[in-house]
């Protein structure tokens, strides 16, 4: 007879295994970079390559002998970043560590000009950082931008705007735009960018947490930039694509989710969570394939092209692009 212990344990064992089939199986689907040229001569730059899907994304592209520029805040975590890859690639690509803080407008400013001087073109540019911060810490930028607005979005608009001769100079190039899914509850209002009213909302416990305004909205205004930029260097010979990661286990959501809202969703998680590796895949694919030259504009996701359920407006996109060219010359919010 088999003792009841045995089957106690049986239970628990046999979901794991099942789950870990069903991850197996669903992971099938999240595709996978399969071009592997060498990169040898190009300059990658990567903001926010010290963490998460960033670092993942550095690993694929050092692995492939490109020189890429680890773009961090913190220059520190950029060098540790540097010498743990180092070590697990010792003839992987060149590697430069660089201070860029994109919550400030100088710190973007004396960045380019560093970049300026000591590199003639970049072939590929990955907007990659990002944070989420909970609506209610009201946290914002050098210029006073609401956080999400200011580094998810005007950051990378203001660098990227910077940056394009080094692009042009470096055609075919890409620039690869790290947006979320998320852009698809967006709802920006032209007239409180800066989300006051749901801040305020926030403060008082009025709004769900879980759902934060602020960083969809910013994933929004990234695809809509890209939306832009692509057709504005239409024949430039520089391609801009827009990429989902999927849901990944990184930092980004270190303030708003807590480990155990991890064990309560540990089934969900395990299913559904992709490793930054994994989430990197679709990044180092945009960056990469040859496959996708020209395609430029579109959206992909799990390496094909994805079709965003958010109805995008023309004028809008245009409205967004002029807004942000206001505000980056005032250096304020208006
Ligand atoms: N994880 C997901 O499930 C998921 C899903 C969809 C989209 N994404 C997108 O994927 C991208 C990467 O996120 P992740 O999940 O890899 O998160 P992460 O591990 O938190 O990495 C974010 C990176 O951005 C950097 N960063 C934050 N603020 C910055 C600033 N002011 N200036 C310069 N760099 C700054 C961080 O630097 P520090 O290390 O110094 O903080 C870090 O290197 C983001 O754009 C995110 O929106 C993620
Ligand atoms: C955007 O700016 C351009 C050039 O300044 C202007 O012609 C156009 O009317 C503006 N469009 C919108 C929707 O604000």
């Amino acid at each position: 007879m088999v003792p009841a212990q045995a089957i106690y344990a049986a239970v628990p064992i046999s979901v794991l295994i099942a789950i870990g089939f069903i991850r197996k199986w669903r992971s099938r689907k999240w595709g996978k970079c399969l071009t592997d040229t060498c990169l040898r001569g190009k300059t990658y730059l990567i903001t926010g390559a010290n963490s998460g899907i960033g670092l993942e994304t550095a690993k694929a592209l050092v692995r492939r002998k490109a020189r890429v520029i680890f773009a961090c805040r913190d220059i520190a975590k950029a060098k540790q970043a540097i010498s743990e890859i180092r070590k697990e690639q010792p003839t992987g690509g060149e590697m430069i560590p660089m201070q860029l803080d994109l919550s400030s407008f100088e710190s973007i400013e004396s960045f380019v000009d560093v970049i300026k001087t000591g590199f003639h073109k970049i072939d590929v540019l990955i907007n990659n950082a990002g944070v989420v911060v909970p609506l209610k810490c009201d946290e914002k930028t050098k210029e006073g931008f609401e956080i999400h607005l200011g580094v998810n979005h005007l950051g990378h608009f203001y660098l990227t705007n910077l940056l394009l001769d080094q692009l042009k100079r470096a055609a075919p190039s890409r620039i690869v735009v790290v947006s979320s899914t998320l852009h698809e509850m967006a709802k920006i209002d032209f007239n409180d960018l800066n989300l006051r009213g749901e801040i305020e909302k926030a403060k008082k416990g009025q709004v769900k947490a879980r759902h934060n305004l602020g960083y969809s909205n910013s994933k929004l205004m990234n695809v809509y930039f890209a939306r832009a930029l692509a057709d504005k260097l239409r024949d430039t010979g520089v391609d801009v694509y827009t990429c989902c990661p999927g849901f990944c286990y990184t930092n980004l959501f270190r303030f708003s989710v807590k480990w155990y809202h991890y064990l309560i969703m540990l089934p969900v998680a395990l299913m559904y969570m992709k490793s930054a590796k994994q989430g990197s895949e679709t990044i180092v694919y945009c960056a990469t394939d040859y496959g996708i030259e020209g395609q430029t504009g579109k959206f992909y996701r799990d390496c094909v092209e994805y079709d965003s359920k958010y109805p995008f407006k023309k004028e809008e996109e245009i409205k967004l692009w002029n807004i942000s060219e206001e505000l980056v010359k005032a250096r304020k919010p208006l």
